[in-house]
């Protein structure tokens, strides 16, 4: 495994390996089993995997967490040196936003609602931070989490739009045994936090189990998922939303056979602010919602 800090010596390793099928996990660091499951998605479809960390101030609004997000790189390595990646790419902020940057990547319409709204500016620094990265690594593949549903969208319809000669592949949710999405923010939560966290999953999988009796009314799947999070004090509810899952605009009217339905919500816990979401009407990769549904029956 390699640790490569540089853009120039990147360049330089890809160009070494240009003849390999390079599959490519770009990362903010403090990795658990999501970032994990890309990894080894990519090196199962690849001949060699390079994983990026680097925390993209530009991705973060001025009353945001970039100052306190979690950062341990040596922790970070000892977790990639185990899965036997080829290269990690860490570069310094200095050399990604030299003192004289002045170029964007700004996507339009797709960016405009649910974190977009929530995150004004978010999603052009994570585009122009992508796009970076993809000019330095060059990649075949790309993985992404469906934890993110809108930065893959996102970041589709940029490849698609700048020609980037990749493909892209989402890879399903990775959950903590009681539901809770894995995320890099988690351990800002405190034990009692944490606890009230399982919330977010539990409405997700009422839900699901409403959909899956034969409710059709984004309304009464909205009010019931809203229910379910207010029983939690500590939970401070951003947005709830039903959208329709290609063009993510809100869903108002009954969801339509063979309509998927993308079922996203950010709530703050404390500090912490956690996204989560659920595609109804979808191919089902997220098994435990079933097992977490008869539970609550
Ligand atoms: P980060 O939050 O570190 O996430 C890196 C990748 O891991 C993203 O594709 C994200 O969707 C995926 N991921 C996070 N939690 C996951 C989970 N529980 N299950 C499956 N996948 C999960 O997303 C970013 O970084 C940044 O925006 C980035 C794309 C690196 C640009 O800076």
């Amino acid at each position: 495994m390699q640790l490569i800090e540089s853009v120039q010596e990147m360049i330089a390793w890809r160009k070494e390996y240009s003849e390999f099928s390079l599959g490519f996990v770009p990362t903010m660091g403090y990795l658990h089993g999501g970032h994990l499951s890309l990894v080894e998605r990519a090196m199962t479809e690849n001949q060699i995997t390079c994983v990026s960390i680097f925390v993209n101030p530009a991705q973060f609004g001025p009353a945001e967490d970039f100052k306190s997000y979690p950062r341990d790189l040596a922790r970070d390595l000892g977790l990639l040196r185990c899965c036997s990646v080829g290269v990690i790419f860490s570069p310094h902020a200095k050399e990604m936003y030299p003192p004289d940057f002045q170029t964007y990547v700004s996507v339009q319409d797709v960016t405009r609602p649910l974190e977009g709204a929530a995150r004004p500016g978010h999603f052009a620094g994570v585009t122009t931070i992508v796009a970076k990265l993809f000019n330095i690594v060059q990649p075949t593949r790309v993985y992404f989490g469906q934890k993110d549903a809108q930065q893959v969208k996102v970041i589709e319809q940029m490849v698609r739009d700048l020609n980037y000669p990749l493909e892209i592949v989402t890879c399903p949710i990775v959950r903590e045994p009681d539901g809770l999405a894995m995320s890099s923010r988690n351990t800002y939560l405190s034990d009692y936090e944490r606890e009230q966290a399982t919330v977010i999953y539990r409405s997700l999988a009422t839900a699901k189990r409403l959909y899956e009796g034969g409710q059709r009314d984004p309304r009464t799947i909205k009010a019931a998922v809203l229910d379910v999070l207010k029983q939690e004090p500590a939970a401070e509810i951003e947005y709830v939303s039903l959208a329709d899952n290609h063009t993510l605009q809100e869903v108002t009217r009954p969801i339509a056979n063979g309509q998927e339905v993308l079922i996203s919500m950010a709530v703050k816990l404390g500090q912490p602010r956690l996204i989560d979401n659920l595609i109804l009407g979808g191919t089902d990769d997220d098994g435990m919602l079933a097992e977490v549904n008869e539970g609550i029956q």
